[in-house]
């Protein structure tokens, strides 16, 4: 059996915004380990429903595993931002959870390419099947689509040195491990960064490349919501700035409603408000859980709730 580790981040406070009840229909968009798909078919019993998504084959395998014993769960093996396709035929969903980003199972494999402390072949991408991955990005992007992903999706600072050395190195040979990339990183900055690796945020950025991480949430984001009840409610759980910004400014679109100038007698663009925000701040995790587990340290939970049919 497929040894899948992972501490589900916030599981507690994200299921109790959902909670399932009897007869529900919910929604995973995030398997992993099935940490928060489990605590959903425990609450939800026999009769409801739970559809769970994750790009990942190890995640879909290891999490129907665990699961095994809970014959109301129907297993998707796709990209999140697909999941309107799935639940288009279902009349209404009553909840929803997404916890994004890596787990630590991905993070932790080194055959994965995730991490820039073991050594592996240049890879990080979450779908096995999925063309682009981290080896292609690093070798084949410009000087300059190399600087603008670190500065856009790594928000580094020095994101102009580090492409020069990468591109520098390629000349010679193709970067064809994680740590040779990692040390190509640590040789053009230094220590400049006091408490964090130097090649963490590169990682960060070229592991949202590859996937693509950013653009499918506010598309699954929209398809949820489309689908939820009223009373339903979407807990999202982000784990860097530029997740927790997308996450935010989706859910309060929906908040807003209309989006005509403020000038306008009459409401013309016939956008709706749907959505009650729950977590006017972000919730954090509780002090117990960042000492437990230490990858919970950068987490916010947002949830909202359904407030009309359309
Ligand atoms: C943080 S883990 C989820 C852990 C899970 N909640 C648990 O408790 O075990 C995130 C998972 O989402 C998956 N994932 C990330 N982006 C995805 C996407 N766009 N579509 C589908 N799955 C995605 C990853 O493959 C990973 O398995």
């Amino acid at each position: 059996m497929l040894e899948f580790n992972h501490y589900s981040v916030m599981l507690k406070e994200s299921v109790d915004f959902i909670a399932p009840r009897k007869n529900g229909i919910y929604v995973d968009c995030t398997l992993g380990g099935g940490g928060h798909s489990l605590e959903i078919l425990k609450r939800m019993g026999d009769s409801g429903r739970l559809i769970a998504v994750d790009r990942d084959e190890d995640a879909i395998r290891a999490a129907s595993e665990r699961l095994k014993n809970y014959k109301n769960i129907t297993y998707i093996h796709d990209n999140y931002e697909n999941i309107g396709e799935y639940i288009k035929d279902i009349s209404k969903i009553d909840g929803a959870v997404m916890d994004l980003g890596v787990s630590s199972f991905q993070l932790d494999t080194a055959e994965r390419g995730f991490s820039y402390m073991k050594t592996a072949p240049l890879d990080m991408r979450m779908n096995q099947t999925a063309s682009k991955s981290a080896y292609d990005v690093v070798n084949g992007y410009t000087h300059g689509e190399l600087c603008s992903i670190l500065k856009r999706y790594g928000e580094e600072k020095q994101a102009k040195r580090i492409a020069d050395r990468i591109v520098r190195a390629r000349e010679d040979k193709p970067i064809e491990t994680t740590t040779e990339l990692a040390e190509i990183i640590k040789n053009a900055v230094g220590n400049s960064y006091d408490d964090k690796h130097p090649a963490k945020r590169t990682f960060q950025a070229i592991r949202i490349e590859v996937n693509d991480e950013l653009g499918a949430i506010p598309k699954a984001i929209d398809s949820l919501v489309e689908k939820l009840s009223s009373g339903g409610v979407i807990a999202i759980i982000s784990f860097h700035s530029l997740e927790d910004r997308i996450v935010k400014e989706t859910l309060k679109k929906y908040e807003d409603g209309c989006t005509c100038p403020s000038g306008f007698p009459v409401c013309v663009c016939g956008f709706k408000k749907q959505l009650e925000i729950l977590t006017r701040k972000p919730m954090l995790p509780s002090v117990c859980e960042l000492e437990e587990n230490s990858r919970s340290q950068s987490a916010k939970l947002r949830a909202a709730r359904k407030i009309m049919e359309v």
